[in-house]
């Protein structure tokens, strides 16, 4: 790869050895990918705080954070000292809520460990957002900044929604990212990448964020990972506020891979079908249809049938405040079923917000929780004898089946809202 000086430097040493490795690590990963260099970049998201057990031991038997972060971040088993970030740099979600802790199975040992390691990255300018979505509570890069991010969710978002660029990162090239500013140059980073392949007509209106979510999903099986651009066969499509394109998303990027997509009108790179195609014809054309819109609904709900709910999760990926607001106001006045649980994520600042509004409040009055920093496919946590869950995120539905065993019924938040209060899915497709 060709390197500037600066980056020869890093890479021979001269900025120690925590940087030295990084720069071998980027430069293996580069390489592999066939890029020709290095770019710069100012903004990382990336998982660096000790919150599972197995970094938590390997610390604790090493003697020392910078043997976990040399690790399981930089992929050496050689410890050496990490220095403070050179890139603003995003914390990613945590194994657990660490203020529900007790209610998570998350030990006192665990706790004490993890605080001492949340101070240790914060001193090394992790900024501790905990979220998978990490622009809804800052982090919003500008349209064509070179970002590093991990977490398909937020690196879709990043891409298509925003105009930033970056690939779908791991936690070792983040953190190599986070510690010299620079990520391999490929993939959509390059204006060449970054075109759509296919097309997606819709022939039916797409307006809910149950029916974005259905139909990201629809996208994500359609082309895998490949670059769709969505336009209206007639008419325009309809403007989808930040809740939908993030349902869209993550649903997308969940039953296939896409990292990137256009909606022609409403993305920053599609402002017509054209310039979202860069002027080439597409490979493929799907069109969707009441037909494919109904499928879908039923193979997302493919592993569901008993209609006996005990466990109701919402915010994936975290809630925006107008979600939480939503869901605040279908709760008022009611109380989920005694044989139900509800558990509402967001990000931590969000959560904060909806404390100060009285959201918080509501839905704790009602029997629920708003919890932070995680979820339940990523902590691996549900309520104990949970069988069937419902949810209002396609991609949830998608993973919770398979990283728990349970049934999953996914629809709209009105009727998961429904389901924790009778105890009982009685959704259907509208
Ligand atoms: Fe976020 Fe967990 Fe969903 S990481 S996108 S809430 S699976």
């Amino acid at each position: 790869m060709r390197l500037t000086d600066q980056e020869k430097a890093m890479a021979d040493g001269r900025d120690g050895p925590g940087i030295q490795k990084a720069m071998d690590l980027l430069l293996r990963y580069g390489e592999a990918l066939g890029a020709e260099r290095l770019v710069e970049t100012r903004n990382v998201c990336s998982m660096f705080t000790a919150s599972m057990p197995f970094q938590r031991d390997y610390a604790i038997r090493q003697g020392s954070m910078d043997a976990m972060l040399s690790e399981f971040n930089l992929d050496s088993q050689e410890t050496v000292e990490i220095p403070p970030f050179r890139a603003f740099t995003s914390q990613l979600q945590i194994g657990f809520d660490s203020a529900h802790a007790p209610s998570l199975g998350v030990g006192e040992e665990m706790m004490r460990f993890y605080r001492r390691s949340e101070v240790h990255m914060a001193g090394l300018g992790a900024q501790l957002m905990n979220t998978c979505t990490p622009y809804q509570v800052g982090n919003v890069p500008t349209r064509g900044e070179h970002c590093a991010w991990m977490e398909s969710s937020a690196v879709i978002y990043c891409n298509s929604v925003l105009g930033a660029r970056t690939n779908t990162e791991g936690r070792e090239s983040t953190s190599a990212a986070a510690l010299t500013a620079r990520i391999p140059y490929w993939g959509y980073h390059l204006d060449e990448n970054r075109y759509a392949t296919d097309v997606i007509e819709l022939d039916v209106d797409v307006d809910s964020t149950e029916d974005w979510g259905i139909l990201g999903y629809y996208v994500g099986e359609q082309v895998l990972e490949r670059v769709p651009a969505l336009t209206r066969r007639h008419g325009t499509i309809r403007t989808p506020n930040l809740a939908r394109l993030k349902h869209f998303g993550a649903a997308a990027s969940s039953s296939g891979g896409v990292e990137m997509y256009h909606i022609v009108g409403v993305t920053p790179e599609a402002l017509t079908l054209e310039q979202a195609l860069g002027r080439r014809a597409p490979q493929r054309t799907f069109r969707y249809g009441e037909a494919e819109r109904r499928a879908t609904y039923e193979r997302i709900n493919s592993t569901a049938g008993s209609h006996d709910i005990q466990f109701v999760m919402l915010g994936c990926p975290h809630y925006t405040i107008e979600q939480i607001w939503e869901a605040a106001m279908l709760l008022q006045g009611r109380k989920v079923h005694d044989n139900c649980a509800l558990w509402i994520f967001t990000p931590r600042t969000i959560k904060a917000l909806a404390d100060l509004n009285g959201y918080t409040r509501i839905i704790e009055d009602a029997g629920g929780v708003l919890m932070s920093d995680t979820c339940s496919a990523v902590s691996r946590m549900i309520p104990p004898g949970t069988r069937a869950v419902a949810l209002d995120s396609a991609k949830q539905a998608h993973y919770l089946p398979a990283a728990v065993g349970v049934q999953a019924w996914f629809g709209s938040t009105a009727q998961c809202i429904d389901a924790a209060c009778t105890g009982q899915w009685r959704g259907a497709l509208q």
